[in-house]
């Protein structure tokens, strides 16, 4: 079952960012800090209590085995661009030892259902390139990349 988190729920769903966030640091040490510090643990309840963001969970015999976090942006007019206004997934994750059952899945189809429902046209994201299984599985449920950031070492 797919659904929106209660507040209580907020250290599991903190124990499936730690997965996530450790996947980031082991991709991209460069960028990501290691560990999951206070600072990074507290950062749940900023999204929880922020009113353009929601937590979604996905639960499986009574535990929660998987997560997102969905973001409200609205981004003006530039004189380059229209307004674009879209939900954005944030943070996305399913637990190491529930992968390959369907969760993501079935969390993507919640959020678009929902998406629809409040009348968005788009759902976005944007993930590292390291990150092989989550592009598979972000194509495999019809995302399509529409721009890319590049990078050199120097
Ligand atoms: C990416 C992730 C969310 C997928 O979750 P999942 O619940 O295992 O995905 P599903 O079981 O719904 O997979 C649906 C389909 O996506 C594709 N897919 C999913 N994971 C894949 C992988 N590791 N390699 C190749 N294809 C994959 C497959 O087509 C799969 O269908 P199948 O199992 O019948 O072959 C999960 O691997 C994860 O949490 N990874 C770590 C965190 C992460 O990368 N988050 C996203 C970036 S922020």
């Amino acid at each position: 079952m797919v659904r929106f988190a209660e507040e209580y729920e907020l250290n599991r769903v903190n124990e499936l960012r730690k997965q996530v966030n450790d996947l980031h640091v082991a991709g991209k040490p460069e960028i990501f800090k290691p560990g999951f510090p206070e600072e990074l643990r507290e950062f749940v309840h900023s999204i929880w209590n922020d009113p353009d963001k929601a937590i979604v969970v996905a639960e499986r015999e009574g535990e929660i085995c998987g997560f997102a976090v969905l973001h409200h942006i609205v981004r003006p007019e530039t004189p380059f661009m229209f307004v674009r206004d879209y939900l954005d997934v944030d943070e996305f994750g399913v637990d190491e030892a529930h992968r390959r059952e369907g969760v993501a899945t079935e969390m993507i189809a919640f959020i678009r259902a929902y998406a629809k429902e409040a009348g968005f046209s788009r759902i976005e994201l944007n993930m590292w390139e390291f990150n092989h299984d989550a592009l598979a599985f972000y194509e495999a449920v019809g995302f399509t990349t529409y721009r890319r950031y590049m990078e050199m070492q120097l």
